[in-house]
């Protein structure tokens, strides 16, 4: 909270991933790339074969292009949006690997002079010369993965170094061998994708079928890599998290079956372009890349998600409370400790407790959370966001701060009674109240499901439910619905008990 907040009326995750995506994408295929243009080329050259010569040369050219040039500005982009997003965070992982960043910019350095040395070289070097080179550039490119793997593994892996402070604990975390692996495997993949992309415009016949043959296995093999990795990685992240992420985290599994189902269409995908080798249609290769594009999104979303409620886990929430500095919260608030203050204290702590990971009507929106609930309602919500389907951080601000939030909120919510709500919408009003009252923490058929505590009882006895719900549990809200909206609710709870004891 040492920060000004910077408050852009666009969702976090969506400015993250909608950068972060394009570059790890083109990232990866500058490494796989590097590999297969020297690999390609030592075997045409051993063949003496001048159509695979001169199509590794346009490849290199725009492999040039898109590298060097998008690569590097999305690289500097990730920075510069990380800083403005959540800079105490990255003032800690400067902080811890300021030897690891400038070890990997040197590779970066050397990576991208040899990449211009190699395109530039395909007339103007020796044949070993220019191989050399190109080995160079592959092996910078994937010692500069090397590094930057151990730094973003880390993050959701911190493993010993939260004890020891120690450089290399953090950065031999318990992920970083089976997420190397898996990058490695990408890259490879990915090879096989982008140099499709380049051969598919060539004329049917021989040397297409040739090339697209060994591009497939290319994307075939860098698939299952992917795929063996990608079990031995979620092997490798502590349990806590895996079974937090199965029971209470809908959106990083909802990535992960996506990149599931994804990383299968990719499968059949590259097969059907084997089969198809000699005409292979542009469509088709542009159809694969767009696949492999939003697969490696949703892996890369479902990694960023699952590290809910951290930035780094156990040591900085995804909303910049450090854990070192939760019992001065506890103790003294969050207002006291926000070192730029805008004067609106409701807003500066919900930017500062909330608007990391929401927006009130745009990304993850608040306000349809909340349209028909009442202020003191949403400050129970507010002091019990832990307890809530999701993932978030504590809020570790006083009673009073929340009541603040609840306000803030409160102002900028639909304030007309849900059952009017409903009505204009045409929804009903039981299970809407049901959803927006209980399900936030009780979400049905999951373990905190309280359908089998409805069983048997009659209106009387579910009313009696709600006149207690504040001492149910530590944390859990007063019932402050309008009598109508308490009546439907009761009538659904009804149903739901139903259905348990059938
Ligand atoms: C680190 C990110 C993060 C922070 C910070 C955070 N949340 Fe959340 N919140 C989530 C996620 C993730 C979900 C689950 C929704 C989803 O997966 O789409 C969620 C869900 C919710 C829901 C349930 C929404 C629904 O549809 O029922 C409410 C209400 C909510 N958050 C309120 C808050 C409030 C109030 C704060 C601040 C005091 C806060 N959150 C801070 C990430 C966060
Ligand atoms: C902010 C989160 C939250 C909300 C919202 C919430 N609860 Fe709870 N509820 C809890 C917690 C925490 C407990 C105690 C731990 C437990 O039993 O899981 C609890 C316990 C209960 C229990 C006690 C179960 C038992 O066997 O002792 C019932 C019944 C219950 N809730 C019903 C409801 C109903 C009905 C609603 C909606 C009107 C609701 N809860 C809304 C958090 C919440």
């Amino acid at each position: 909270m040492n920060y000004p907040f910077w408050d852009v009326p666009l969702g976090y995750g969506i400015l993250m991933g909608g950068i972060a995506v394009v570059h790890v994408f083109i990232s990866h295929f500058a490494i796989g790339g590097g590999l297969y243009l020297v690999v390609a080329e030592q075997a045409a050259r051993k063949r003496d074969d001048a159509a695979a010569l001169a199509f590794l040369h346009t490849l290199s050219k725009f492999f040039a292009r898109l590298t060097l040039v998008a690569g590097a500005l999305t690289g500097v982009g990730i920075w510069f949006i990380i800083g403005l997003l959540n800079p105490a965070a990255t003032e800690a992982l400067i902080h811890n690997y300021v030897w690891g960043w400038a070890t990997e910019w040197t590779f970066f350095f050397v990576e991208i002079t040899a990449a211009l040395l190699y395109y530039y070289g395909w007339e103007r070097m020796t044949a070993a010369a220019h191989l050399t080179v190109g080995w160079i550039y592959f092996a910078a490119a994937w010692l500069s993965l090397f590094v930057i793997n151990g730094i973003l593994a880390f993050m959701l892996t911190p493993g010993k170094w939260l004890t020891t402070g120690n450089f290399w604990d953090g950065f031999f975390n318990p992920t970083f061998w089976p997420m190397l692996v898996l990058r490695t495997g990408v890259c490879v993949m990915l090879a096989g994708l982008y140099a499709l992309l380049v051969a598919a415009p060539y004329a049917a016949g021989d040397f297409k079928a040739r090339t697209v043959r060994t591009l497939t296995t290319w994307g075939l093999v860098g698939l299952a890599v992917t795929v063996a990795a990608g079990y031995w990685y979620w092997q490798a992240i502590p349990a806590e998290i895996t079974t937090a992420a199965l029971q209470m985290m809908p959106s990083p599994m909802r990535a992960l079956r996506a990149a599931i189902w994804l990383a299968i269409a990719l499968g059949v995908l590259l097969l059907v372009c084997r089969a198809m080798a000699r005409q292979l249609p542009v469509a088709l290769a542009v159809v694969l890349m767009a696949v492999g594009l939003a697969w490696f999104g949703s892996f890369e979303m479902f990694r960023e998600g699952l590290r809910k409620p951290y930035a780094i886990t156990g040591y900085i929430y995804g909303n910049g409370t450090e854990v070192a500095q939760v019992e001065h919260y506890r103790t003294d608030g969050y207002l006291s400790h926000i070192a730029y203050r805008s004067g609106d204290d409701g807003a500066d702590l919900f930017r500062h407790a909330c608007r990391s990971c929401h927006t009130v009507t745009g990304f993850k929106p608040l306000k349809p959370a909340f349209d028909g609930t009442d202020r003191e309602f949403i400050a129970a919500i507010v002091r019990g966001t832990h307890l809530l389907k999701g993932h978030m951080p504590t809020f570790f601000g006083t009673a009073a701060e929340a009541d603040e939030v609840a306000a803030y909120l409160f102002s900028r919510i639909d304030q007309r009674p849900l059952e009017q709500i409903c009505a204009e919408r045409g929804e009903s009003v039981g299970p809407k109240a049901y959803a927006m009252r209980c399900g936030k923490c009780h979400p049905i058929g999951t373990a905190s499901d309280k359908s089998v505590s409805f069983a048997g009882l009659d209106s009387d006895g579910l009313n009696g439910v709600l006149d207690m719900a504040a001492s149910l549990g530590d944390g859990m809200p007063a019932y402050t619905g309008s009598p109508t909206e308490r009546a439907a609710l009761v009538a659904y709870m009804q149903t739901l008990g139903s259905q348990v004891t059938k």
